[in-house]
C-alpha cells in the first residue's frame, strides 16, 4: 500500500501552506480575534489585501445591496456595476480598457496573453526574484526557481534578468520581446523597490523595440505605497496594469488594465471567465475604490508610511540582527542577519501579525486605516522581539 495514501486522515487539505497555530474566528478594522479569544494587531491586511481594514462598513454594505439584487447572470449580460468599475480603473490610471478577473495570476494571465497576441512575439522578459503568480503563465513570468521546481518544463520564452540593472536589460530587449513585466517593489522576493531610473529605462527600452510595459501592481496597487498605483511615483506610463488583492478589499478580484491600441487583440472569444467582473465582485470593487480616494486614504498611506519607515529605521537599525530595511509608503521589509520565520512567530505570540518575504525578511503590510499610535506599538514589539539573545 502507497505510504503517503496510508498517513492521510480522511478530508484533510492539500498541505500547500504551511498553517500558523491560530484559527480565524473574526476580523474587524486592524484586529483578528482567534477561536481562543486571543486578538492580534494584523501588519499584514492578510497578504496586502484589506487595505481599508478587515470589513469595512461601506464594502460590506455595498456587497449586501447586491447580494439582494443578483450575484450572477454572465458576461455576455452588460453589468452597471462593471461599467462603474472600469470608470474608476480607467480614471485614475494611464489605462483606457479593462479585463475583469477572479485573483492577480488570472489578470497576469490574461496580460501575458495579450501581449504575445498585440505583438506577435513570443518573449515575456521578467526578473530575479520576481512573483507574478502560481499559473502557469503568471509562474513562468516568476523569476524564482522554488516557485518552478517540479511542474516543468516551464512555458517557453521567459526570460529572467537582474532587477534593477539598465544594461542587462538594453542586452536582452530585441524585436521578439512581447513584454517586460516587473513589479514596482518585489513584495514576495523580499520589499525590492524600483530604482526611478530603471523604470524609465523599461519605459524607454520597451517604447522603442515595440514591445510592452507590464506592471503587476497586484501588491503595490491601490494606495499601498502612498499611489493610486506604484508606478506613478516615478512618472511611467505602463501599457498594461494588473491588479487584485487590494482591488475589493477581501473580496476576491482581479484586473488588467490596457492602453486603447491594444483593444483588437482581445476581440470577441480571444480570452474570456464565466465569474470575472460579477457583480458582487464589482460592487465590493465600487465601494472599495470609492471609500479610497473620497476618506484620502492614499494620501495618508504616503504621509504615514514615510513617518513609519523612518521611525522602523531609527528604532530597528541599530540593532545587531536587522541588516537592512527597504520600502515605499506602507510597505515594509526588514532584513535580517538570520531566518525570519522564528521571529514571526514569537511576534505572534506578542499578539502582531507580520509574514516574511523570502528566508530573511519581515514583510510589513498594514491596513492603510492603521492608526499611528498602533504603528507605533509594532515598531515596539518589532523591537522587543528582534532585541532578544538567540
Ligand atoms: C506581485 C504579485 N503578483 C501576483 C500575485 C498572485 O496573486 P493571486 O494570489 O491573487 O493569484 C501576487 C500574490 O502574492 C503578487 O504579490
Amino acid at each position: 500500500m502507497d505510504q503517503s495514501i496510508d498517513n492521510v486522515q480522511d478530508g484533510e487539505l492539500f498541505p500547500t501552506y504551511k498553517r500558523w497555530d491560530i484559527t480565524f474566528e473574526k476580523a474587524s478594522g486592524e484586529t483578528i480575534t482567534d477561536k481562543s479569544g486571543n486578538t492580534y494587531m494584523d501588519f499584514m491586511s492578510g497578504i496586502g489585501v484589506v487595505n481599508l481594514g478587515h470589513g469595512h462598513p461601506t464594502v460590506v454594505q455595498a456587497v449586501e445591496n447586491q447580494l439582494h439584487k443578483g450575484w450572477h447572470a454572465s458576461n455576455f449580460f452588460h453589468y452597471e456595476e462593471q461599467q462603474q468599475a472600469v470608470q474608476l480603473l480607467t480614471t485614475h490610471s494611464c489605462g483606457d480598457l479593462v479585463f475583469f478577473a477572479n485573483s492577480g495570476a488570472e489578470a497576469n494571465e490574461a496580460a501575458i496573453k495579450l501581449a504575445r497576441k498585440h505583438t506577435g512575439r513570443r518573449k515575456i522578459i521578467s526578473f530575479v526574484q520576481s512573483f507574478h503568480g502560481r499559473t502557469f503563465g503568471s509562474m513562468a513570468a516568476t523569476g524564482q526557481e522554488s516557485i518552478h521546481k517540479g511542474f516543468g518544463p516551464m512555458l517557453e520564452g521567459f526570460e529572467y534578468l537582474p532587477y534593477n540593472d539598465v544594461n542587462e536589460l538594453e542586452k536582452a530587449v530585441d524585436e521578439n520581446t512581447a513584454a517586460v513585466i516587473l513589479e514596482v517593489v518585489q513584495g514576495e522576493g523580499g520589499v525590492h523597490p524600483a530604482t526611478d531610473d530603471f523604470l524609465k529605462a523599461i519605459e524607454k527600452i520597451t517604447q522603442n523595440s515595440g514591445s510592452l510595459l507590464i506592471c503587476d501592481e497586484i501588491q503595490t496597487g491601490l494606495g499601498r505605497t502612498g499611489k493610486f498605483f506604484a508606478h506613478e511615483h516615478s512618472g511611467i506610463k505602463p501599457d498594461i496594469i494588473t491588479t487584485a488583492k487590494a482591488l475589493g478589499n477581501g473580496f476576491p478580484v482581479g484586473a488588467m488594465i490596457g492602453k486603447s491600441h491594444l483593444k483588437e487583440a482581445f476581440g470577441p472569444g480571444s480570452h474570456g471567465t464565466t465569474f470575472g467582473g460579477n457583480p458582487l465582485a464589482m460592487a465590493a470593487v465600487n465601494a472599495t475604490l470609492q471609500t479610497l480616494l473620497k476618506e484620502g486614504w492614499i494620501e495618508a498611506a504616503a504621509s504615514k508610511g514615510e513617518q513609519f519607515l523612518k521611525e522602523l529605521h531609527h528604532q530597528l537599525m541599530p540593532l545587531k540582527n536587522v541588516k537592512e530595511i527597504r520600502g515605499l509608503g506602507m510597505m515594509a521589509g526588514i532584513e535580517l542577519t538570520d531566518p525570519a520565520a522564528e521571529k514571526i512567530m514569537a511576534l505572534q505570540d506578542k499578539g502582531i501579525l507580520v509574514i516574511a518575504a523570502g528566508p530573511n525578511v519581515i514583510r510589513l503590510l498594514p491596513p492603510l486605516t492603521t492608526e499611528w499610535d498602533t504603528l507605533m506599538k509594532g515598531v515596539q514589539l518589532l523591537k522587543e522581539v528582534l532585541n532578544e539573545p538567540k
